[in-house]
């Protein structure tokens, strides 16, 4: 099988994967917490807008400290979104329309509900349930110090004190305790997981904190004085300044040994069975490793998130972007939204110009070889909401009091002019949905024309028409400062992230996200043009 013949490859070479956050997607028992048979019955609408898989966020059983991303058991269904029957008839149902499904892996900590965490707890100083686990002995006097400086990723120090004086690392939340994977028991339990859902049919995993299985063997200190303005900002400052600090905790080169016994388990089943991997490395390249042929087939490309709405901010991620995969033989992948970060349309500001930079970004990536990753409720142009401090559920809110990612959460407006809009039932939806998106609902906007959902179903449409026979070269053409573009065999897509309409090339106009005036394309707007 070859990665670039368009016959043989892959079908997540190019693949448009929706991410579906189980809590807000549809709720069908109207508990006011979306579930699997939601999913199930709106399938059809997955289809039509179409994409090609979706990836659903955690839904295995959990006390829900985290949404999910803290698992207390890794093989079955939280009563809360339903059974393993629904997650079988979610699975047939996808695979009947020709959807394939992919599900998230949380392998760098557990629930401090998991079993082997409660185990840990109730057994011995140095006991081997401990060794499951990262447990070390405080620092100082009466040990009353934790053992390194570490710092959680959602705000304070990583570590936690048992009553009989042992710490645990914690690199999330507390009720997250780290796994120890340099125990066989932890590789073996995990390779156990992935081969449930292998039997059960699923088609991939999206891996949590990729990056984060082991630290560095002696938990040494990190040599940076901690300051930051938010729990993640100096990960994502690093990413954006490309160099490199001391991170004792992420991105230890033993990690790779793990992907590679994994792939050999996806390639022992036979339908291309993947894994996309979540790793906020320091740099683009440092994040190729993980797309090595023998390891993970994709990794999300979160430079592409973190580019600016900024012409020559975008051409340089693109050329970076295969400057650091073509080595390793890897295909890109895509991102602009997700359930951690601000939604893309308020980032790029917000209101009508940033939904309309939005539908551009949008339309910029679709055009691009490789796979997309498309987040519930973009396909609807809905921005970050408002939701009111007495209402938020971030762990990384309660343990730093800054708004970090509820914003992004609230579930998706279906119909009808009032809240819940078609997700649930009468009761009121875990997060409050804003009355403005009476006017964004899938039904206000299916069949109107210029809607962000139509547009979305537009260009996936005209996507197939070339995503998989295209050259894989990007050819970034020479325009002004304030304007993408770039040609991709017979498409040239232009963008114009500048003030003033600019001229496009001639050609078959194929999509365009917002009109053209005087055959020129006006500022925050994109097209797809085919040239003979
Ligand atoms: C990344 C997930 O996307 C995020 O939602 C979660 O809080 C952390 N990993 C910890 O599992
Ligand atoms: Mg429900």
């Amino acid at each position: 099988m070859s990665l670039n013949d368009p016959i043989t490859a892959p079908w997540w070479r190019d693949a448009v994967v929706y991410q579906v956050y189980v809590r807000s997607f549809a709720d069908s028992d109207g508990d006011g917490l979306g579930d699997l048979p939601g999913i199930t019955s709106r399938l059809p609408y997955l289809r039509d807008l179409g994409v090609d898989a979706l990836w659903i966020t955690p839904f295995y059983p959990s006390p829900q400290h985290d949404a999910g991303y803290d698992v207390s058991d890794y093989v079955d269904v939280d009563p809360r979104f339903g059974r393993l029957a629904d997650a079988d008839a979610l699975l047939e149902k996808a695979h009947a329309l020709g959807l394939k499904v992919v599900v998230d892996l949380v392998p760098n900590h557990t629930s401090d509900e998991h079993e082997w965490f409660q185990k840990a707890l109730a057994a011995e100083v140095g006991s081997s349930e401990r060794e499951r686990y990262v447990f070390r002995p405080g620092k100082g006097r009466g040990r009353k110090q934790p053992p390194n400086n570490w710092h959680s990723v959602f705000g304070g120090i990583a570590w936690e004190q048992l009553d009989d004086g042992d710490w645990y690392l914690h690199i999330f939340d507390r009720t997250q305790p780290d796994l120890n994977w340099r125990n066989p028991e932890v590789r073996s339990m995990f390779e156990d997981v992935l081969r449930f859902w292998l039997d059960r049919g699923v088609d991939g995993f999206r891996v949590d904190v990729a990056h984060g299985l082991f630290k560095d063997r002696n938990l040494r200190d990190e040599k940076v004085d901690v300051t930051g303005d938010g729990p993640s900002s100096r990960h994502v400052a690093s990413l954006l300044e490309h160099d490199t600090k001391d991170e004792p905790m992420w991105d230890q080169p033993e990690v790779h040994e793990v992907y590679r016994d994994w792939r050999r388990i996806l390639d022992s089943y036979d339908g291309d069975r993947m894994a996309v991997a979540e790793a906020w490395t320091q740099t683009p390249a440092r994040t190729a490793a993980y797309v090595r042929p023998d390891e993970l087939q994709q990794a999300f490309n979160f430079a592409w998130l973190l580019a600016k709405w900024d012409a020559a901010d975008m051409a340089d991620c693109i050329r970076r972007t295969f400057a650091t995969l073509d080595p390793v033989g890897a295909n890109p992948t895509w991102v602009l939204s997700n359930h951690d970060v601000v939604r893309h349309a308020t980032r790029y500001g917000g209101g009508p110009v940033g939904v309309a930079r939005a539908r551009a970004a949008t339309l910029a990536m679709l055009a691009l070889p490789g796979s997309s990753y498309l987040y519930q409720g973009e396909e609807l142009g809905l921005e970050s909401v408002d939701v009111p401090e007495e209402l938020r559920q971030d762990p990384a809110w309660f343990r730093t009091g800054v708004e970090w990612r509820d914003h992004c959460r609230v579930p998706m407006p279906w119909k009808g002019t009032r809240a819940p809009f078609g997700f649930g039932g009468r009761k009121q939806p875990w997060l409050p949905m804003p009355a403005e998106w009476a006017g964004l609902t899938v039904e206000a906007q299916t069949g109107k024309r210029g809607s962000t959902l139509e547009l979305y179903r537009k260009a996936l449409k005209v996507r197939r028409t070339f995503a998989t026979t295209a050259p894989r070269e990007v050819e970034i053409l020479d325009r002004a400062k304030t304007v993408l573009a770039f040609r991709r065999g017979p498409v040239t897509v232009v963008l114009n992230a500048g003030t003033r309409p600019v001229a496009v090339p001639k050609g078959k106009v194929l999509v365009n996200s917002g009109r053209l005036v005087d055959g020129k394309l006006p500022p925050n707007t994109a097209v797809w043009i085919r040239q003979a």
